[in-house]
């Protein structure tokens, strides 16, 4: 059985919390894209995890998979792993020989384009950590995979390719000076030894084999995505996007699983009740027209602790949008979803959903295909009753029929409009703060 849990807004819609809930049914929870540029919260008895590389599911001491379309930085991984370490975890994480690395020049790179397009309303405004330019190599063939860390010579040919060529763009495209970036010999040294860790602490597979061994052995596995359906390289809002699959058909090219196996398992969407955003893009539902929506995002900003895992920089804040959802549900085929946050909203004056956009004089159901179009849609609000602050622990320890009856109403429209069913609730962000519907492994 598999489940693969896909953020259906803008990422941080909560995605590690549900991994941590459903993968105490797991027996392997699979990152398949992505890289450091995700930071997904687990949070046990109080107790807080931010996981950048290593997948969700070691708080509750699963086998983690890096799968073939994850980007990995090991200064990253070992850095990541050996703070677990020393929180008492013991992460068995594996790695797939056929998945890209970010070395030192991708994450120079990054930044040197987001400061050469910082004037202009190119800006990505992304986390920094090379994601884009280890993708960019990865289509032109001239990417380091991790099965080349495993043999210098090949690390070196493959090097002594490429890093001339990133100098040249350092140094004649932007006219700055390369750096230890580009140092070669010291690149062979310092990824030779990441090679050399990786294969004493037995952590490289191939991982469709791998993956596909576990489940015929009767394992269940799940799939934690990454980011974002709005940030997804080809469904997202292009160009304000990250470089790879979010939406649930990475799961497959990005593991080596076929599409069948990962169609036949639960495909759960997380929903956060409002939005957030952190980069640039457009965002028809933000709360940013006066002082009062000011005011509002805020608040839900503080409530929320609506500040980026990666980068600490402050998030957008925005009403629920509808248009946004029905697509996210459409191009991942959701089965299922969770809605988080709920609390978050709690004791407001207002409650808003996007619920259609106009656009032309027309109001439509769906996104347009184009950001340029998407940015000149006006959301056609719908106001909903507004639900007190109550006792989340005791909403969480007494059910669903415990919740506020407003926030049940919020919750149901959400589920028609999208026709799946909610599987769980978000009302706080400890594992215990959840109320249960239905466990997507029982299905
Ligand atoms: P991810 O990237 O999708 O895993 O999400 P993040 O971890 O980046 O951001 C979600 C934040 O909200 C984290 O700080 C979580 O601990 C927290 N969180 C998750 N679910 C809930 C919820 O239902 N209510 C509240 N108040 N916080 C939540
Ligand atoms: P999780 O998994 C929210 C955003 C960046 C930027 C754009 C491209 O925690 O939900 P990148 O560094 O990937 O090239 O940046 O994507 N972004 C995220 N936003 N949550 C994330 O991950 C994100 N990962 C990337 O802010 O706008
Ligand atoms: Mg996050």
């Amino acid at each position: 059985m598999t489940v693969t849990i896909v953020g259906s807004q803008l990422g941080d819609e909560g995605k590690g919390a549900l991994v941590d809930l459903w993968g105490g049914d797991a027996d392997i929870v699979v990152r398949y894209q992505g890289g450091d540029n995700a930071g997904h919260t687990v949070v046990e008895d109080g107790e807080e995890y931010k996981l950048s590389l290593v997948p969700s599911g070691a708080v509750r001491d699963k086998v983690g998979v890096l799968g073939n379309g994850c980007v990995i930085n090991p200064r990253t991984l070992f850095s990541e792993l050996d703070d677990l370490r020393e929180r008492g975890l013991e992460p068995d994480v594996r790695l797939a020989k056929r998945a890209h690395v970010i070395m030192p020049y991708h994450r120079r790179l990054d930044n040197i384009e987001e400061e050469a397009k910082a004037d202009s309303d190119l800006t990505v405004g992304t986390t920094g950590r090379g994601i884009g330019p280890t993708y960019e190599d990865k289509a032109g063939r001239r990417g380091i995979r991790v099965g080349d860390l495993l043999d210098p010579e090949v690390l070196r040919q493959r090097l002594e390719y490429v890093v001339p060529q990133k100098r040249a763009l350092i140094e004649d495209v932007y006219g700055l000076e390369a750096g230890e970036e580009c140092d070669i010999e010291a690149l062979v040294e310092e990824f030779t030894e990441f090679g050399r860790r990786l294969s004493e602490e037995d952590m490289v597979v191939n991982c469709g084999d791998f993956l596909a061994e576990r489940r015929d052995a009767g394992e269940n596995v799940m799939f934690e995505g990454a980011q974002g359906t709005l940030i997804d390289i080809d469904h997202g809002s292009y160009p304000y996007v990250t470089s790879s699959n979010p939406t649930a058909g990475g799961a497959s090219t990005g593991t080596g699983l076929g599409p069948t196996v990962v169609g036949q398992g639960e495909v759960v969407g997380i929903v956060k009740a409002y939005l957030s955003r952190v980069g640039e893009g457009p965002m028809p539902t933000e709360l940013k027209d006066d002082d009062r929506d000011e005011e509002l995002a805020d608040f839900i900003r503080e409530k929320g602790g609506e500040f980026g895992t990666v980068t600490g920089r402050p998030r957008r804040i925005g009403w629920l949008d509808l248009p946004m959802l029905r697509h996210a549900a459409r191009v991942s085929g959701f089965t299922g979803i969770a809605v988080n946050h709920l609390d978050v909203l709690a004791g407001l004056d207002e409650v808003k959903v996007g619920h259609a956009y106009e656009l032309d004089g027309e109001e439509r159901l769906t996104m347009p295909a184009t950001t340029e179009r998407w940015a000149e849609c006006e959301p056609v609000l719908k106001e909903f009753e507004t639900w007190p602050e109550v006792d989340w622990s005791e909403v969480a320890e007494e059910g669903y029929e415990a919740l506020p009856d407003a926030a049940q109403d919020y919750l149901e429209y959400i589920s028609d409009e999208l026709d799946v069913p909610v599987y769980a609730v978000g009302i706080g962000p400890d594992r215990e703060q959840t109320v249960h519907l239905e466990n997507p492994f029982d299905k």
